[in-house]
């Protein structure tokens, strides 16, 4: 089993529009999938309400409680968790960052949502948890020279993820609906978006599952 946090201090990046969208991109492709809910606001509770699925369960978790909770549902069929956390430096975006394999920082492509970000990347550096951007809410429009440089930057370093997430009503549709853009419009580009991040997210389990090995072999 894997998990995955969302987190970013900043509010409104798009966090949980994102592990939404992610989850049922997921599921599309076989994964058994369980979303937490760490962020009192519940956004992705009343999704999953709307949604109705039993297939793809919301549940909220507490920070004590997360340890165990993951434990538990490593020993039952889920291989997939993604848990959403909310804008604040809190003990639930610490307790996600501390049990996650990979934590995702979404971020709009402006020097004020990477600055945001700093206290996130630090904690992530002292516990030695992988992590990676992803710049969203970008324009549909080509990115100015500015912001391709500094993904660039953020990619050479290993530190984002592709795609770029543009802003599109897909997202807004979705989340109303209790959906992911791959069921909103399965040809449309947020859709493709969604089916892109988790191509990348894989990779960077595998990527992770090699270092594992080779840290047990060194051990
Ligand atoms: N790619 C996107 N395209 C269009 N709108 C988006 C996109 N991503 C998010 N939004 C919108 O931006 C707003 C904030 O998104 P969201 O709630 O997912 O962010 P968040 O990081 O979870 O916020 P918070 O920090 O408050 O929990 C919402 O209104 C959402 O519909
Ligand atoms: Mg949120």
């Amino acid at each position: 089993m894997r998990t995955l946090a969302f987190v970013n201090q900043k509010g409104g990046t798009g966090k949980t529009t994102l592990a939404a969208c992610l989850a049922v991109a997921a599921r599309d492709a076989g994964e058994r999938v369980f979303l937490i809910d760490m962020d009192p606001q519940k956004s992705l509770i009343k999704w999953g309400y709307r949604r109705g699925d039993k297939d793809l369960p919301v549940e909220t978790v507490s920070p004590a409680k997360l340890p165990t909770v993951l434990a538990a549902l490593a020993r039952g069929n889920i291989n997939l968790v993604i848990i959403d956390t909310p804008a604040t430096d809190s003990p639930a975006a610490d307790a996600a960052m501390a049990c996650a394999d990979l934590t995702l920082i979404p971020a709009r492509p402006t020097v004020f949502d990477i600055w945001s970000s700093e206290m996130t990347r630090g904690k992530l550096k002292t516990l030695g948890k992988d992590f990676a951007f992803i710049l969203a809410q970008c324009s549909p429009m080509p990115e100015s020279a500015r912001v391709r440089d500094g993904a660039a930057a953020l990619e050479a370093m290993g530190m984002l993820l592709q795609p770029f997430v543009c802003a599109r009503v897909d997202y807004q549709e979705a989340a109303r609906e209790g959906m992911g853009t791959t069921e909103i419009d399965p040809n449309g580009k947020a859709a493709e978006e969604m089916r892109q991040l988790w191509s990348s997210v894989k990779r960077r389990f595998t990527r992770l599952k090699q270092a594992e090995k080779s840290t047990k072999r060194a051990a």
